[in-house]
């Protein structure tokens, strides 16, 4: 009887070594420890043996119970501690939340593109102050002194004689004071007016100044540098016209039209029905403004011209209000 328990106790042990999982387990259960179990069979053998057996057959089997409940008990709890699924700090099935990408403001990359074309036809880039003086803003690029653009209802002043600059003309006096002819650049910049915000007008906006200052520059170096960028941004089929016009700045002055490319110069509510859109301002630098900045007027010839960034992207993307490009409204800006 004693081997017989010894037996059992091995062949307990090996078949436990063998479990994998739990119902493994629960089979290892009913064939020991369950209520007919092997176990119980063997504490019922006992009733029949000698009583001289008895003590000694009771403690080896209240032995073989023990140890055998307490290695199926430690092979329970490793098994439902693997079985358990881990806590994972997150998982790495799901899959990804893509991230919008942003595009650029539609006012950055007309920018781009306008600052592309004249880099490629030579032209440099220049920077100057937002802030700026009344001399640079008006005097030297001869504003009589009472033009109606230094009045306060037009300029936002921030201090006597100093004001944001309500153009990107006053960069050309800085260039020209820094450098002498040849002077071919570009001056992107903020401008900034003292205007009601309106569907046509910003209280800050851009604007892209041009000038080319060298010995005999033409009249039709204007109309040829100008024509030539109008194609490249606005289509080769466009048609053109300039008109007479008066800068304080330029002497002849001109505005450039382009046949509006939104009816093809049949008429629309955005060129007003007249087939025709402004886009620029233009005109052979005043002998004024060079005496200002110290070029002799008889040995130099220039042209100038400026154009508002916003009101070009409005006429390319046909947007009838020019707020709603600092709306910040990402479903419009997304179009682009
Ligand atoms: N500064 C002018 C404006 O704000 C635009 C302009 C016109 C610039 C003619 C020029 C020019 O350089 O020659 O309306």
């Amino acid at each position: 009887m004693l081997d017989k328990i010894e037996h059992t106790k091995q062949v307990f042990i090996t078949e436990l070594q063998k479990v994998v999982t739990l119902q493994d387990l629960e089979q290892v259960r009913i064939k020991f420890l369950a209520r007919s179990g092997e176990i119980a069979v063997l504490f019922e053998g006992m009733k029949t043996a000698a009583i001289s057996e008895k003590p000694a057959l009771g403690k080896a089997l209240n032995e073989l119970r023990q140890c055998t409940q307490a290695q199926f008990d430690e092979k329970k709890s490793s098994l439902e501690q693997t079985a358990k699924p881990k806590e994972v700090p997150f998982d790495l099935t799901l899959p990804g939340r893509p991230k919008p990408i942003g595009t650029k403001h539609p006012v950055v990359q007309v920018m781009e593109e306008m600052k592309r074309i004249f880099i490629s036809m030579g032209f440099s880039v220049e920077t100057g102050p937002d802030i700026e003086s009344d001399y640079y803003n008006f005097g030297a690029l001869n504003f009589a002194p009472d033009h109606p653009a230094r009045d306060m209802q037009d300029t936002i002043f921030i201090a006597d004689k100093i004001l944001l600059r309500t153009h990107t003309s006053p960069v050309q006096i800085r260039v020209m004071e820094k450098q002498q002819p040849p002077v071919r650049a570009i001056m992107p910049g903020w401008a900034y007016r003292n205007e009601a915000t309106s569907a046509r007008s910003l209280v800050a906006f851009h604007q892209i100044e041009g000038l080319y200052v060298d010995h005999g520059v033409t009249f039709s170096e204007l109309k040829g540098t100008l024509v030539a960028f109008a194609k490249q941004f606005y289509g080769s089929s466009i048609k053109y016209r300039f008109r007479p016009s008066f800068f304080p700045f330029t002497e002849p002055s001109a505005e450039m039209d382009i046949t509006c490319f939104i009816c093809g110069g049949k008429g629309c509510r955005v060129c007003k029905h007249s087939g025709w859109l402004e886009v620029l301002g233009s005109g052979m630098v005043h002998p004024h403004v060079f005496q200002a900045v110290g070029y002799d007027p008889e040995k130099y010839s220039g042209y100038a011209f400026g154009m508002g960034i916003e009101r070009t992207a409005m006429l390319r993307y046909n947007i009838d209000d020019i707020r709603i490009l600092y709306e910040n409204d990402v479903r419009f800006l997304k179009q682009f």
